[in-house]
C-alpha cells in the first residue's frame, strides 16, 4: 500500500532567453504520486500546471531536477526509456476535440498506441483490445467506425480516455479533462476515472483550476502559483485547514454550481 510510483524532486522549467526575458514557469516543484491514488494540482491559469505536466511526460529537454519513474529519470531518459515512459504515462487533455484526429475513426484513434507503443501487429488482437477498452470506457461496438465529430463532448472525452488506457498505462496525467464539459457530464467522466483507478490501480495526476472537482477526486494535493509550490499534502487536510492565503483565496472563489450534486 502507498507505493510511490512517481517521484519528482526540485523540478524547474524556464521559458524565454537567458539573462533577458527568462522566467521560471515551473519553479522547484517536488511531489510524490502513489499507486492507485490521485494527486490533484490546482492553481490559477498560468501558474505552471500544464508545463509541469509536460515535464512529467519528458517533453522538455531543458527541464531541470529529477522525475523518477521506476528506474528511469524522465528528465534524462534515453530513447528507449522515453518509449517506456510514453507508454506507461498517458495524458488526457482538456479539449477532446482538438486532441483527437478528426480524420481518424474512433477505433483507429484507440488502436494507434496499441500498434506503436505496445508493438502489437496481430490485427485481431488489436481489434479485441480496442473493443475491450471501448467497453470499459462506456463506448459501444457500434461506435467504432465513427469519426470524432459524430460524438458528443463527453463521449469524445471517453475516446481520449480509451486511447490512453489502451496501452495499459500505470499513470494518467489528466490536464483539465473536464473543464470543457457540462457539469453533469463532468461527473460522469470523473466517475469513470475513479472506477478505472479502482479496477486497474492507476495513479492519476489530475490538473484543474476547479476546486470542487479536485476536492472530490484527489487524495493528495499540490497548490501552485506563478510556478511555485504554495502548499501540498493530503487533499482533505488542505481543504479543511488551508495554511496559505493564496489557497484560502482559491477556496473562496469556488463557482456556484456544485458538482457534488451530480457525483
Ligand atoms: N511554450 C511556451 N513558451 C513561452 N511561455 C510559455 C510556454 N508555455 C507556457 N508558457 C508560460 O508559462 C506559464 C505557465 O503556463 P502553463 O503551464 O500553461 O499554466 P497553467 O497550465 O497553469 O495555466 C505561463 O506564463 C505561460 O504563458
Ligand atoms: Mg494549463
Amino acid at each position: 500500500m502507498n507505493e510511490i510510483i512517481l517521484k519528482a524532486k526540485d523540478v524547474s522549467k524556464s521559458f524565454g532567453r537567458k539573462g533577458k526575458d527568462e522566467f521560471l514557469a515551473v519553479d522547484n516543484i517536488s511531489f510524490e504520486l502513489k499507486r492507485a491514488k490521485t494527486l490533484g494540482i490546482v492553481g490559477e491559469s498560468g501558474s505552471g500546471k500544464s508545463t509541469l505536466a509536460r515535464c512529467i511526460m519528458g517533453l522538455y529537454k531543458d527541464a531541470t531536477g529529477e522525475i523518477k519513474y521506476k528506474d528511469i529519470d524522465i528528465l534524462n531518459a534515453n530513447k528507449k526509456e522515453l518509449l517506456d515512459v510514453r507508454r506507461d504515462i498517458q495524458m488526457v487533455f482538456q479539449d477532446p476535440y482538438s486532441s483527437l484526429n478528426p480524420r481518424k475513426k474512433c477505433k483507429d484513434i484507440i488502436a494507434t498506441g496499441i500498434k506503436n507503443l505496445m508493438g502489437e501487429r496481430d490485427k485481431k488482437k488489436v481489434y479485441e483490445k480496442v473493443l475491450k477498452t471501448m467497453e470499459i470506457c462506456g463506448l459501444s461496438k457500434s461506435q467504432m467506425e465513427r469519426y470524432p465529430h459524430e460524438f458528443s463532448g463527453g463521449q469524445r472525452q471517453r475516446i481520449s480516455i480509451a486511447r490512453a488506457l489502451a496501452v495499459d498505462p500505470q499513470i494518467i496525467v489528466a490536464d483539465e479533462p473536464t473543464s470543457a464539459l457540462d457539469v453533469s457530464i463532468q461527473a460522469q467522466i470523473i466517475n469513470l476515472l475513479e472506477e478505472l483507478q479502482d479496477e486497474l490501480g492507476l495513479g492519476i495526476i489530475f490538473i484543474s483550476h476547479d476546486l470542487s472537482v479536485v476536492r472530490h477526486i484527489s487524495d493528495d494535493l499540490l497548490v501552485m502559483k506563478s510556478g511555485k509550490l504554495i502548499e501540498s499534502g493530503p487533499s482533505e487536510e488542505i481543504f479543511e485547514n488551508p495554511k496559505d492565503d493564496y489557497t484560502i483565496k482559491l477556496l473562496n472563489s469556488v463557482p456556484g454550481e456544485s458538482l457534488a450534486e451530480y457525483l
